[in-house]
């Protein structure tokens, strides 16, 4: 090095790099200091996840199919978690929002997909075809590779003591309220009652669907239970209103 060669910009940081100490004592500085911004905000936000409109807490019916979902591993399958990739939203609509889940104990999200997604599978299809379906794939889709589910339809739905469930779903942030709970039990078989009046169940569930799915309307079964759910999955939130358009606007600034 010749006496006019400039400074070399680097020459201080170069000291830092040959002395591990300094470097640790500051390495250990920058981390602490990120990891405060990162990790104190959560101290005082009730929530990660940004509230959308429609998102409501599955009525006792709906949490009875999830649960017999997951007894059968449908999961094992089939994900529920739409990408926001071009051949995803083409094929399963709408990317998934953090908030359609957020009342799911466990999350289904997945990512082995067998057969397609799921996440908005609700209302694409009539009860009808999901029974013909779960009772046997190959009926309606030839190639199909889905195992059948025909036993569903006649087993009634033991779902156990639903207020139980939905108390514990409480206790991990679900909000249920006390009539929810109180009246879950109730709840679970008037949905599936054409002749029950759901009025308040309705007003308590927004958007809750009320009919007979099996096509059994005498019994209560599992089959009830499992469509119940997969019709409501992805339909709770209308993506494509203006509503909504407007709070995943101010979703994307605020990231
Ligand atoms: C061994 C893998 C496998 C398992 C387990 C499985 N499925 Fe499927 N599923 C498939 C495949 C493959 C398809 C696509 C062909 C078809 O429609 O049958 C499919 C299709 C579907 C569809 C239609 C989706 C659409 O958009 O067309 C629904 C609904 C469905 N499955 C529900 C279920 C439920 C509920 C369970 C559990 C009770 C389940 N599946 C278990 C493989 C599986």
């Amino acid at each position: 090095m010749t006496a006019d060669t400039p400074k070399e910009p680097w020459a201080r940081h170069k000291k830092l790099e040959k002395n591990v100490a300094l470097l640790g004592v500051l390495a250990f500085a920058a981390v602490t200091v990120g990891g405060i911004v990162e990790i104190a905000p959560l101290f005082w936000i009730d929530n990660t996840i940004e509230k959308v409109d429609g998102v409501r807490p599955y009525t006792p019916l709906e949490q009875a199919g999830r649960n017999i979902y997951v007894r059968e591993g449908c999961y094992l399958c089939h994900s529920q978690m739409i990408r926001p990739f071009r051949d995803e939203t083409e094929r399963y609509g709408h990317y998934s929002l953090a908030a359609e889940s957020m009342y799911d104990h466990p999350f289904q999200w997945g990512s082995k997909r067998t057969g397609p997604d799921l996440a908005r599978v609700g209302k694409k299809y009539s009860d009808e075809w999901h029974v013909q379906h779960l009772i046997n794939p190959r009926a309606v889709v030839p190639e199909s590779v889905m195992p059948t589910y025909a036993f569903l339809k006649d087993r009634d739905l033991d779902a156990g003591d639903m207020s139980a469930s939905l108390s514990t779903l409480a206790l991990e942030g679900v909000p249920y309220t006390k009539t929810d709970i109180a009246k879950a039990n109730e709840d679970l078989k008037a949905q599936a009652d054409p002749t029950a009046d759901t009025t308040d169940l309705v007003k308590r569930y927004p958007k809750a669907q009320v009919r007979d799915f099996d096509g059994n309307p005498a019994r209560l079964t599992e089959m009830d239970a499992l469509v119940a759910y997969l019709q409501v999955l992805g339909t709770m939130v209308d993506v494509d209103s203006a509503a909504a358009q407007e709070e995943l606007a101010k979703q994307e600034k605020g990231r």
